[in-house]
């Protein structure tokens, strides 16, 4: 492992052979690692020789995920179908599994509905991670990496370190600032437990294999993802929000990070908190470089060959002109940076998409079959005593 790992964290590192040794047996748990981010980050663990366990309740993901997960690394991941909110649950899990490490990435992530249901983002959110927490307290289990997110700054539009105020602009985003507040406080009176959070900027792309992929559930927030499924004929048109930023063609810059170059930091700081002996570290993931949204499409168009109809609409309620990591710390405490550049991101994401046009769905008929379960449910709902037909949809 000492080999591989060194190719994305640095000789800097401060792994000794012995340390890499042992790291190699550490049995750490994904939660939400069925996600997008969750399921590269598994496959990058298990290649390098950690035994990986998955915790999800697959609300975003899908468990499709798991033999394509087999397929590319040749070892059947354990999957446990919990969630996190079920405390008992969680504890019994920890209480079974000798867990070396948690890397923590389940949680709800849009930022538009976390607006719409502020409290079922704050209990899922929270009350997960507190689960969680308690049950690796209990159960000895000192190693945490945390999925937090870039949207804990301040609006800020220069590069951003780690120092940078912070301050949120929607639930999903308090979410994310309540949960370093209580892991940087439980740190603190745990001095044994050893804690990375890690700010992701914006994470595209996919594995190069287009075998596993983001597979967003309705239709995406997120630029990309939209882009994609435009290009495979799903979506008409991308809508621009505004080109009258201050940025060289007036769309909006972000620092693209392809979702394997995010994965190695998380073993990057993983193996990190295995030198620890207790604390509470804070790294962004980002590139440091922006691109803007035609950027993005150009490069989407030269990578998939399609072209991407976009329109020019106003700017989009909360939106910054530019948003760029200052991702030096994470160079300077764990050798780690970005190596993949905007053409892998666009085609890998373009082979992902392509060739899973519906992600790990089968196509339209699965979409207007859960389409018929929403109206199926809108029916029970109102009309309990017949719900009993729901049988006829969900056994068939
Ligand atoms: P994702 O939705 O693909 O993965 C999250 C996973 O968590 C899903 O598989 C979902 O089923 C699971 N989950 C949600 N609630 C759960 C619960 N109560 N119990 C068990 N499992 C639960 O999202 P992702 O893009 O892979 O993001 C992973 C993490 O990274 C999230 O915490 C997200 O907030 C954070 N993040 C993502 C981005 C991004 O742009 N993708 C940016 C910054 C931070
Ligand atoms: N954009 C469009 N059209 C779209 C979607 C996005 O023009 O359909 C633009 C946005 O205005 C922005 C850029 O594309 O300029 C990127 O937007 P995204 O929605 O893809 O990403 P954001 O930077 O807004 O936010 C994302 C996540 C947040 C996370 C943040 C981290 O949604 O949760 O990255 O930097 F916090």
């Amino acid at each position: 492992m000492s080999s591989s790992l060194s190719l994305f964290c640095s000789s800097k590192t401060r792994f000794s052979p012995v340390v890499d040794t042992e790291v190699m047996t550490k049995h750490i748990l994904c939660t939400g690692g069925a996600g997008y981010i969750g399921s590269h980050t598994v496959l990058k663990l298990t290649e390098n020789g950690f035994k990986v366990s998955i915790m999800d309740n697959l609300l975003n993901s899908s468990e499709k995920v798991l033999p394509r997960l087999q397929e590319l690394t040749g070892k059947e991941t354990p999957f446990f179908k919990t969630d996190m909110c079920d405390a008992e649950a969680v504890d019994k899990l920890f209480a079974e599994q000798n867990f070396d490490g948690v890397i923590h990435f389940a949680g709800l992530k849009a930022v538009g509905e976390s607006v719409a249901k502020p409290l079922w983002y704050y209990e899922n959110n929270l009350t997960g991670t507190l689960n969680i927490l308690k049950a690796m307290q209990k159960h000895g289990c000192k190693r945490l990496v945390f999925s937090s997110s870039a949207t804990v700054y301040r609006p800020c539009e220069e590069p951003i370190d780690e120092s940078k105020p912070l301050g949120c602009t929607n639930p999903y985003g308090w979410t994310k600032f309540m949960i370093e507040q209580i892991l940087t406080g439980f740190a603190t009176a745990n001095p044994s437990f050893s804690i990375s959070i890690l700010r992701y900027f914006n994470p595209v792309g996919a594995h190069p294999s287009g075998r596993i992929g983001e597979n967003p559930h309705g239709p995406p927030n997120n630029l990309m993802p939209f882009v994609q499924q435009v290009a495979v004929g799903r979506r008409e048109c991308l809508s621009v929000f505004g080109n009258d930023y201050a940025t060289h063609d007036g769309t909006g810059v972000r620092d693209y990070i392809h979702v394997d170059d995010l994965a190695e930091g998380h073993i990057c700081a993983l193996e990190k908190l295995f030198t620890m002996d207790g604390g509470c570290i804070i790294h962004n993931l980002g590139s440091g470089t922006g691109y803007s949204v035609l950027d993005m499409v150009k490069a989407f168009e030269e990578a998939s060959g399609k072209k991407i109809a976009y329109k020019i609409v106003e700017r989009r309620a909360g939106d910054l002109g530019t948003v760029i990591a200052d991702a030096s710390k994470a160079k300077a405490d764990f050798g780690w940076q970005t190596k993949r550049g905007l053409k892998e991101m666009c085609e890998s994401a373009w082979k992902w998409q392509s060739n899973n046009p519906y992600g790990y769905e089968d196509g339209p008929s699965q979409e207007s079959g859960s389409w018929i379960q929403s109206l199926h449910l809108v029916f029970v709902l109102n009309f309990p005593e017949q719900g009993r037909l729901g049988q006829f949809y969900h056994t068939n």
